[in-house]
C-alpha cells in the first residue's frame, strides 16, 4: 500500500480527496499542498429538509448514498485530475450525525483501500478552523478563530496547524441554532440564519434592546435566554413587525460575538481574528466584524461565504496537515458523532 510506502512523504505536490457528509451537505473536492482548492463540489440537501423544518438524519443517510459518488465523480472531473494522481483519501469522521457521517466515512475508507492510498479521518471543528488559512497560507499566527455554527459556538486560539486552545464556548444553545430556532417561531422557515438575515435588513435593530447575555462576563456564550425573551416579547405584543423583531433579536447576538471575539484576541495578543462556521455567513456579522478589527487596527479575515458554510476543501486542507504530522489512519477507524476538538492547552 502506497500509505506504508516508507518513501511516501507529505508535500506541496500530495493530492488529498477530501469528503464532507457530516449534517445535510454532500461535499467533495481535491486539494493540493493542504492549501491549493483545485475543486470543491458542494450539494446541498436543504430541500429535502425544508418541509421538516429541520434535518432528518435518516433522510440525509439516504440523500448521501445517492449524492455521494456524483459528487466525487464530478470534484475528480473539475480538478482534472485521474483518480491515479489521488495521494490521500480523507473524509469527516466527527462530530456530526451518526448515519451520515457513516456514509461518507464508508466511502473514503473504500477509495482509499481500492487506490491503495492513506485514509484520514478528520474533525470537521478542526477543519473549520482552516477556512481562514485556505483564503491567506500566509497568515500570521496566532490568530483567534470565532466558530459559529447551528452546533458549535467557540472562540479558539490558534497557534498553527493542531495547536489550539480553547477560549469560550457556548453553555447551551449554538448562535446557529438561536438563528434557526427563533426563525421557526417566526414562521420564517429553516433554514432560520439565511431568513433572518435576509428579514432583518427592512428591521430596526435597536427597536427592541433584547438582552445581551454576558456581554461583560468572560469567554462563554450563552443564548437561550435571548431566544426566550424573543418568544415573550412577540407574545405580549403580536402586531410587532417580525421585520424589527429579527433585526433586533440578530444585533444582539452578533453584539456578544463582536464583543467576545475582540476582548479574546486582546487577551491572547492576536495577530488576526477570523470568522469560521455557517453563521459567518451573516451579513451583519461580516460587516460588524471588520469593522472591530478596522478600530482595533487588526486584520479580521471573512472567509468566502462558500469556505464558512460545510464544504469538502476545508476537510481537505485539515486532512493534509493532519497526514503530515500524524500519518495515515487505520481502515477500521468508525465515526464519531460527539468527536471534540483537541486542545493543546
Ligand atoms: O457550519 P454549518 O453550515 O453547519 C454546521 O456544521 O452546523 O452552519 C449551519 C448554521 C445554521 O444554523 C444556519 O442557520 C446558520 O449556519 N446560517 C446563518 C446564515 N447562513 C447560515 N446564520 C445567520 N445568518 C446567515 N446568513
Ligand atoms: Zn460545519
Amino acid at each position: 500500500m502506497r500509505g506504508l510506502n516508507p518513501d511516501f512523504r507529505v508535500n506541496e505536490s500530495t493530492v488529498v480527496l477530501a469528503i464532507e457528509t457530516s449534517c445535510d451537505e454532500t461535499a467533495a473536492a481535491v486539494v493540493m499542498g493542504g492549501t491549493e482548492v483545485l475543486s470543491n463540489v458542494v450539494s446541498s440537501q436543504i430541500d429535502l429538509h425544508a418541509a421538516f423544518g429541520g434535518v432528518v438524519p435518516e433522510i440525509a443517510s439516504r440523500a448521501h448514498v445517492e449524492l455521494l459518488n456524483p459528487i466525487v465523480a464530478r470534484a475528480l472531473t473539475e480538478a482534472n485530475v485521474d483518480p491515479s494522481r489521488i495521494d490521500a483519501v480523507a473524509a469527516t469522521y466527527g462530530p456530526g450525525l451518526i448515519g451520515p457521517l457513516l456514509v461518507g466515512v464508508s466511502a473514503a475508507k473504500a477509495l482509499a483501500f481500492a487506490w491503495e492510498v492513506p485514509f484520514i479521518g478528520v474533525n470537521h471543528l478542526e477543519a473549520h478552523l482552516y477556512a481562514g488559512l485556505l483564503d491567506d497560507p500566509s497568515l500570521p499566527m496566532p490568530v483567534v478563530v470565532l466558530l459559529v455554527s447551528g452546533g458549535h459556538t467557540m472562540l479558539i486560539e490558534m497557534r498553527g496547524p493542531g495547536e489550539y486552545r480553547l477560549i469560550g464556548q457556548t453553555i447551551d444553545d449554538a448562535a446557529g441554532e438561536a438563528f434557526d430556532k427563533v426563525a421557526r417561531f417566526l414562521g420564517l422557515g429553516y433554514p432560520g440564519g439565511p431568513a433572518i438575515d435576509r428579514l432583518a435588513r427592512e428591521g430596526d435593530p435597536t427597536a427592541i434592546d433584547f438582552p445581551r447575555a454576558m456581554l461583560h462576563d468572560g469567554f462563554d456564550f450563552s443564548f437561550s435566554g435571548l431566544k426566550t425573551s424573543v418568544m415573550n416579547h412577540v407574545r405580549k405584543n403580536p402586531s410587532v413587525a417580525t421585520a424589527d423583531v429579527a433585526a433586533s433579536f440578530q444585533a444582539a447576538v452578533v453584539d456578544v460575538l463582536v464583543a467576545k471575539t475582540r476582548r479574546a484576541a486582546d487577551h491572547v495578543g492576536a495577530q488576526a481574528m477570523v470568522l469560521g462556521g455557517g453563521v459567518a455567513a451573516n451579513s451583519l456579522l461580516r460587516e460588524r466584524f471588520a469593522a472591530a478589527g478596522e478600530v482595533d487596527g487588526r486584520r479580521a479575515l471573512l472567509p468566502s461565504r462558500e469556505m464558512c458554510t460545510d464544504n469538502a476543501a476545508m476537510i481537505g486542507a485539515a486532512a493534509w496537515y493532519r497526514l503530515r504530522s500524524d500519518g495515515a489512519m487505520p481502515l477500521d477507524t468508525g465515526a464519531f458523532p460527539n468527536l471534540r476538538l483537541t486542545v493543546t492547552s
